[in-house]
């Protein structure tokens, strides 16, 4: 089953399964574009399939352009350098390969390309979705690694160049047109950057089962998507095959798709650490994890015992201790740099985001600020 191809649609058109990556020329052509321009980051230009993927497109009489001048935690002057790209280029369509700064990118130039305004407008926290007025090009998503689930999102992550201080760029019509979800792509992945976007998918699906509000569909999509993780990523690391990377690419889009409903203060937290010591994110979500369900625990203690009943463990921290250990993460805060003096500015950048808003519990500046000191141990 997970060898064959499937078509989804919730919300976004996905197509799915081992070597749909070969149909993008041909959608391309079907759908009236000729220039795309590919936004990618600068070490997946240099593996094989991506030079394979832009000769068929050439055989095809397609004009790929290649942008992929982007920051791992991608910067507004990134957007802006591929805007400037698009429109000279004469570009029709952008194509957004790679993990999640890649399509952040890709999804910001499709914002930008037609509208004048300064790209901080558009921010989500001061409503700037009222802003997208203008003509979107078609976007399509390739995502090669299985953790962000950017593909099916209806917004980016961009960072202001000086401060690096976090933006979301949020509107419905940002949605990719197409995503073409290729396992295949994810089977050269290193073991540490499969882990570490695992454990980001893993924390979507939780975050957004445990969020506030009703919605049985995302409930029910996380459980599923943490059941497959828990079938599955350990051996995606460690002993990788098209199954097991098929079902963590299909537990990242299950993630992405469930917290629609919305995610918590683990991303917060991860979302301040990253800001701070441009810790990737998944790793930031791996080590502070458990420290999100201890302080949830006393409001949400009945749903993450279904999620360990479901899974089939007795203890979801001890099992998230475990599965990081035995994927290689085994990082302490300390390690990465953090010290007991950073906690102040952490907690003011953690509380400050907003992804929390949705947590099952609220969380002041004081209690970032407690979990952060747990989490370095003093
Ligand atoms: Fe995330």
């Amino acid at each position: 089953m997970w060898k064959d191809k499937h078509s989804y649609s919730f919300p976004t058109s996905i197509r799915f399964g081992p070597g749909v990556i070969d149909e993008l020329p041909t959608y391309l052509i079907e759908s009236g574009h000729k220039r795309p321009m590919i936004v990618t980051d600068p070490q997946l230009v240099k593996l094989p399939f991506f030079n394979e993927l832009i000769e068929k497109l050439k055989n095809k009489n397609l004009n790929p352009l290649v942008f992929n001048r982007l920051d791992s935690n991608p910067k507004k002057k990134n957007v802006l350098d591929g805007k400037v790209h698009y429109l000279e280029s004469a570009s029709d369509s952008i194509v957004g390969i790679g993990g999640g700064a890649s399509m952040d990118v890709a999804r910001a130039i499709a914002l930008w390309a037609h509208h004048d305004r300064d790209l901080f407008e558009f921010d989500d926290a001061i409503g700037g979705d009222r802003h997208v007025v203008e003509r979107i090009p078609l976007l399509i998503c390739v995502p090669t690694t299985s953790g962000t689930g950017s593909e099916v999102g209806r917004s980016c992550v961009i960072s202001d160049d000086d401060t690096h201080e976090k933006k979301v760029l949020f509107s419905p019509r940002l949605m990719a047109k197409q995503v073409f979800a290729d396992p295949e792509l994810t089977l050269a992945l290193p073991p540490h950057i499969t882990a570490a976007t695992g454990m980001d998918a893993l924390t979507h699906n939780l975050e957004a089962y445990v969020a506030k509000g009703l919605h049985p569909i995302c409930d029910a999509i996380a459980k599923e998507g943490l059941l497959l993780i828990s079938n599955s990523l350990h051996g995606a690391v460690n002993s990788p095959t098209i199954e097991n990377r098929s079902k963590m690419m299909m537990a990242s889009l299950m993630g992405a798709t469930a917290f629609q409903k919305g995610l918590g203060v683990v991303h917060s937290l991860s979302h301040a650490l990253s800001t701070k010591f441009d810790i990737h994110h998944g790793l930031a979500n791996a080590i502070m994890l458990e420290h999100g369900i201890e302080f949830n625990w006393e409001v949400s203690k009945e749903k993450y015992n279904k999620i360990a009943k479901l899974i089939g463990v007795n203890d979801l921290k001890k099992w998230i201790n475990d599965l990081n250990l035995s994927i290689g993460i085994t990082q302490t805060l300390t390690e990465l740099g953090v010290q007991s003096r950073d906690l102040p500015i952490l907690s003011q950048i953690a509380f400050n985001d907003n992804c929390h808003r949705l947590n099952p519990r609220v969380c002041t500046k004081t209690d970032f600020e407690k979990i952060f000191q747990r989490a370095l141990g003093c």
